[in-house]
């Protein structure tokens, strides 16, 4: 290990952009499966591996939604926040704010609550266990109608005050953020925080819309922002946050390779980027290895990855206070390695 891929390790990081089914292994898929008594179309971890080659957002969307199908307890939940938990620790990561599902799974019968509870449970085992403090943001799925995202966010009302805010995610082209500014409204009013993916497949104009009718936060993935200088710089000016996830995109084919990809374009830039995983277990990496390929791949430098530690606790939902604490705990760290 290279100095630099050591001293990102230790480097205390928040992690901004996670969807927690992502981080579902093929040997835990098989472990729930097997406890479940659920049939998955696969016969062994390698197999399962093997089928992780996506030429697009549709592609990876399919068997994530498949292997998300052995997730029928709260246990599941738990078990599954954990393990990211345990990985996100030995990768640095004091704060996380993940994101959720929840259709994925009422659409399959299984109760709001039961995602909720268990991931819940394992956010407050992740604290107690490591300190790893966490949020959680619920995402609406875009290729489901409006209707179908008013539904879930009143099942969420029990957990309300537990849940930090609202995100939208699945298949981007085609569907729009405007098809959720009602949805995103109501959520306005409810007090929570509003994300988006948006510019990760779709146009610039996706990104406008985010901004301009969802109203958005912080912005998931925006790396075709960089296709339309005039929103470049208002992203910039406004300060707004960009989760960025290197390995995803290389693995999603929207970047040709980690050696081309637009991270120090965009910190040039003035945008506030941060380096997230979005789905380590299908994309190849946790967060720490996105921050070691992306640094090897640019041949980026110390500075440049502590700017984008230091983005990724600006960008969180945390309070003032803890932010502050946080990026004094890393300026320490820094003057110390
Ligand atoms: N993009 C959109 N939807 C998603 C993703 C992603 O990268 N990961 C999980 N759902
Ligand atoms: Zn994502």
């Amino acid at each position: 290990m290279s100095d630099l891929d050591a001293f990102i390790t230790g480097l205390p990081k928040a992690e901004l952009h996670l969807h927690i089914e992502g981080s579902l292994e093929p040997e835990q898929m098989f472990e729930f499966a097997r406890r479940n008594g659920v049939e998955i179309p696969f016969g062994s971890v390698e197999e399962v591996r093997a089928a992780y080659e996506f030429s697009n957002l549709q592609d990876f969307l399919d068997i994530y939604y498949a292997g998300a199908s052995v997730l029928q307890t709260e246990e599941d939940f738990r078990d599954m926040a954990m393990a990211y938990f345990d990985r996100a620790a030995a990768d640095g990561v004091v704060h996380a704010e993940i994101f959720f599902d929840p259709q994925t799974h009422t659409h399959r019968g299984i109760p709001f609550g039961v995602a909720a509870n268990g991931l819940l449970a394992g956010m407050a085992e992740a604290e107690a266990k490591h300190g790893l403090t966490s949020k959680l943001i619920l995402c609406f799925l875009r290729h489901l109608d409006e209707e179908d995202a008013f539904r879930t966010l009143e099942q969420a009302h029990p957990w309300i005050e537990q849940i930090t805010g609202v995100g939208l995610d699945s298949s981007e082209i085609g569907h729009p953020p405007s098809k959720f500014e009602r949805v995103f409204a109501a959520a306005a009013a409810m007090g929570l925080k509003r994300v988006a993916h948006a510019g990760e497949e779709g146009p610039p104009e996706y990104v406008h819309e985010a901004l301009d009718l969802l109203h958005i936060d912080r912005l998931d993935h925006g790396n075709r922002s960089l296709e339309d200088p005039a929103l470049v710089t208002k992203l910039a000016r406004s300060g707004m946050t960009l989760t960025v996830c290197p390995l995803s995109n290389v693995k999603l084919c929207n970047v040709a390779s980690i050696e081309v990809h637009p991270i120090d374009e965009m910190l040039r830039k003035g945008l506030r980027a941060t380096v997230n995983s979005d789905d380590p277990a299908y994309f190849g990496g946790y967060v720490g290895e996105n921050y070691r390929a992306i640094a090897r791949g640019r041949g980026l430098g110390r500075d440049e990855v502590v700017t984008l530690a230091r983005n990724s606790f600006l960008g969180s939902f945390l309070p003032d206070e803890a932010v502050t604490a946080h990026l004094e705990r890393l300026d320490a760290y820094v003057e110390a390695n």
